[in-house]
């Protein structure tokens, strides 16, 4: 691409942006039907220029002004009209009625002045999401986000995030409209498995889809209250790797109450503490043997071996529901202690090394005790979902606690993302395997 096509393309992308900066957004439709009339106004007043002129002329007692007016009728119009258009495209209408809603739920700083709204445009990237831009007044963030419902039932909006601006003086709030609100079910269908390499559905988020790449990221820990639907939601998860070929391990110490018979057939399980560590054993020894063969064949990870030797190395998923439990040591015997550090300190070496060599975890946990599970594991887990939870369980989750926030006290299958994305869960039919 030459200089001038580059130039040519910025300039170009420039207007573009002017163009969904003065016509996106909420009243979009409305201010292009506006420029619309504006364009045939012109071409109006243009055709009967002549006339008016000859009008004005034929007048002699109406004032000067008046008078010029008339015969640069065409002028006027362009200027006068391309004022007020221009006016009514970056103003954000209802800016007055948001800040007394704000007033009234006392988003106010000490010197009792409400937030600004400056603009409101829809998103770059998705035009669902309309971003709302404030002049904070210096309210920070977190007062912010401590007042998130507020604001939402204030404004009639859903947000979606919260973050500063380009200077912490503006907040910016991205929104969906209240009426979009997450559904409270959402039930599976095949044609939502992705057709990507190891892209899993998670749910239905505002804005779409909410899917995890584990070979980008490739552990999950998933957590949240009792009944929040971390069961349901790791096994969604399973069902969609099985079905991507990959082999699922098990582990469930309750004595199968937890997985059915189905998943007896298609996973291998491991029903205790010896089992698993035998188990977890030959995963680490499957991984080396991997990681030998990759480094022989001078191929960094699965994929790419996969496509270059046109062997089928599956991707290996080992799952744990509720794995502090498993993890947990006390009252155990010395003995058992030691089996329990030798299955934690396997568990450590996968979370560590597995993406390249495509093994991967899933642990869900519902308690909120940041001990049992050692930081080695926690900080190789990288994919965060957390459900309904109390601050503690969120923040050992996400490192903050915005899913005891914002999840609702009854929601089910409902949950939030490491980044701040919430979905709904997809609820399926474990029969249907
Ligand atoms: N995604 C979902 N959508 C709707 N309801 C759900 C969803 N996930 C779970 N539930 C409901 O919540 C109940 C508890 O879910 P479960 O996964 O067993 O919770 P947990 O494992 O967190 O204790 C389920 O029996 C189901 O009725
Ligand atoms: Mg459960």
């Amino acid at each position: 691409m030459t200089k001038d096509e580059k130039f040519k393309l910025k300039r170009r992308n420039q207007y573009r942006l002017l163009f969904r900066k003065l016509f996106g957004g909420e009243n979009g439709s409305l201010k292009l039907l506006l420029l619309i009339s504006y364009f045939l106004g012109a071409m109006w007043v243009w055709s009967k220029q002549k006339t008016l002129i000859v009008f004005a002329e034929s007048m002699e007692l109406i004032s000067p002004i008046f008078q010029t007016l008339l015969t640069h009728s065409i002028h006027a119009y362009l200027v006068v009209g391309g004022i007020l258009l221009t006016g009514f495209a970056v103003y954000p209408f209802g800016r007055k009625a948001a800040q007394d809603q704000l007033q009234s739920i006392g988003l106010v700083n000490h010197a009792g002045m409400v937030p600004i709204l400056q603009r409101k445009y829809s998103d770059r990237t998705n035009p669902h999401i309309s971003i709302w831009e404030f002049l904070n007044q210096g309210i920070p963030l977190d007062i912010w986000e401590s007042k998130r419902t507020a604001i939402e039932a204030a404004l009639d909006i859903t947000i979606i995030r919260m973050k500063y601006g380009k200077r912490k003086s503006h907040i910016l709030l991205y929104t969906v409209s209240a009426q979009n609100d997450l559904p409270e079910l959402r039930r599976w269908k095949d044609s939502y498995l992705s057709s990507d390499n190891f892209v899993l559905t998670l749910g239905e988020g505002f804005v779409g889809p909410v899917t995890v790449n584990l070979a980008s990221i490739p552990h999950i820990l998933l957590g949240g209250a009792t009944g929040s639907g971390k069961s349901v939601l790791l096994k969604l998860l399973l069902m969609q790797a099985l079905r991507k070929g990959a082999e699922v391990s098990i582990a469930d110490f309750k004595g199968g109450v937890d997985f059915p018979p189905v998943w007896h057939k298609k996973c291998r399980m491991c029903f205790d503490e010896q089992e698993l560590l035998a188990f977890l054993t030959k995963l680490v020894e499957e991984l080396h043997r991997r990681k030998k063969l990759f480094a022989s064949a001078g191929l960094p990870n699965i994929d790419q071996y996969n496509t270059e030797t046109g062997v089928n190395l599956h991707r290996l998923i080992f799952a744990c529901d509720e794995v502090a439990e498993m993890l947990d040591r006390t009252g155990l015997s010395k003995e058992q202690k030691e089996l329990v550090n030798q299955i934690e300190s396997r568990l450590a070496t996968v979370a560590r090394l597995g993406r390249a060599f495509g093994i991967h975890l899933i642990l869900s946990t519902q308690r909120p005790d940041a001990n049992l599970i050692s930081g080695q594991i926690r900080n190789n887990l990288n994919c965060r979902i957390c459900g309904r939870a109390d601050n503690i369980l969120s923040q050992l989750i996400l490192d903050n606690t915005d899913a005891a926030n914002q999840i609702p006290k009854d929601a089910k299958g409902r949950f939030m993302l490491h980044d701040g994305t919430v979905f709904q869960g997809y609820l399926f039919d474990e029969k249907n395997i």
